[in-house]
């Protein structure tokens, strides 16, 4: 069968969205809406797989919806909608805890990362789990294409190991029932662009990210002009000049992650910004980096601002949003109960 294109994505309410979360993700969704039918999620229900102070999580959960609208999602020709309202998700997950092998989660590298020298069993279990919960937001809706950074890569495997696994464990019942043999599609990834993976600006073999300590290792989609400068402008960079040449950002991780922020954020490719600027010291590019960062980056910001001093428009636009994607999910999931057996 095939099946209707549909794109599905999500985004965790826990910590500060940051310029990793704009161009690996939300940019990407803003550009998917032109070409495919498209649900953006925020998924509250993976933020508690640790500790979410609840009126935190209420406040973050209205501020990322809020971001994806002020970057340009359009929650009324899309769906945009808070995870927890669609409860489908957490009964397809609790199908797919079922479906996916201990083996399967035990070799997803995100855990074994948050994990390592920590204690595992102080670990919720949610956290284990969470990968699972992932493929039931995605399959809920026979999702096609899911937009992401390239730390999601290997839960998006995971998510494909599990639709085939249910599809072949299932294929009688599937027949029985008269549905397709393929009922959960084999979901694309699209990893793309050039800040797939925008990478800490003090240590750039690492990934920017929400949990790391260092302040200035990350831009906040909040920070305002002043606050985008200083952290460009003490970015860890080496010695050695911009190359002209993309394969000159060779071993050049710090290098290679700036320029392909500035490409993300002026819609062009690396090859393009070393035509502009290679042979230049990194005084010239920083700066017109930063002001790049702040022209894009600001208006989204104070958008963001004005939406959230009114939440309850947001709440109006995720409640219907919600209702829309209940539909969806319940007969998705309608049909999952009579295929595993259940009554009613
Ligand atoms: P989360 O909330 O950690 O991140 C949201 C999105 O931002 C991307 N991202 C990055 N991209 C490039 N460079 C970075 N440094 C960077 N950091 C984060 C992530 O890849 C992601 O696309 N498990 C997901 C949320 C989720 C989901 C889903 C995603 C739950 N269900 C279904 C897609 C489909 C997560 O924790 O993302």
């Amino acid at each position: 069968m095939a099946f209707t294109p549909r794109v599905f994505s999500g985004t965790q309410p826990s910590g500060d969205l940051h310029l990793g979360n704009y161009l690996g993700a939300i940019k990407r969704y803003v550009e998917m809406q032109k070409t495919h039918e498209c649900i953006y999620c925020v998924v509250d229900m993976h933020a508690i797989t640790v500790w979410q102070d609840p009126d935190n999580l209420r406040r973050a959960t209205r501020e990322v919806a809020a971001a994806y609208v002020a970057a340009g999602v359009d929650p009324k020709k899309n769906i945009v909608f808070n995870q927890s309202r669609v409860h489908q998700h957490a009964e397809l997950a609790w199908v797919f805890n079922c479906v996916a092998r201990m083996g399967w989660m035990n070799r997803m590298t995100q855990w074994k990362d948050k994990t390592a020298g920590k204690n595992a069993e102080a670990e919720s279990l949610g956290l284990f789990a969470y990968p699972s919960l992932m493929a039931a937001d995605i399959l809920l809706y026979k999702a096609t294409h899911v937009p992401v950074g390239d730390d999601q890569k290997q839960h998006l495997e995971l998510t494909r190991d599990i639709a085939a696994k249910f599809n072949n464990d299932y294929a009688p019942s599937l027949k029985e029932q008269g549905l397709d043999a393929d009922f959960f599609p084999i979901t694309a990834p699209v990893i793309a662009g050039p800040a797939t993976r925008v990478m800490s600006l003090k240590d750039a073999s690492k990934k920017m990210s929400k949990s790391d300590p260092a302040e200035g290792a990350r831009i906040l989609l909040m920070d305002d002009a002043d606050a985008i400068a200083k952290k460009i402008k003490r970015a860890t960079t080496d010695p050695e000049p911009l190359p002209s040449e993309e394969r000159g950002l060779e071993g050049r991780l710090e290098a290679n992650n700036l320029v392909g922020i500035f490409a993300a954020l002026s819609e062009t490719s690396k090859a393009a910004v070393l035509t502009q600027f290679g042979g230049q010291g990194w005084g010239a590019f920083k700066t017109a980096l930063a002001d790049l960062a702040v022209a894009k980056l600001a208006p989204i910001a104070a958008e963001t601002r004005h939406l959230v001093a009114d939440p309850g428009s947001i709440d109006a636009f995720m409640a219907d949003g919600a209702a829309r994607a209940s539909e969806i999910a319940e007969q998705t999931m309608s049909e999952v109960r009579r295929i595993v057996g259940f009554l009613g």
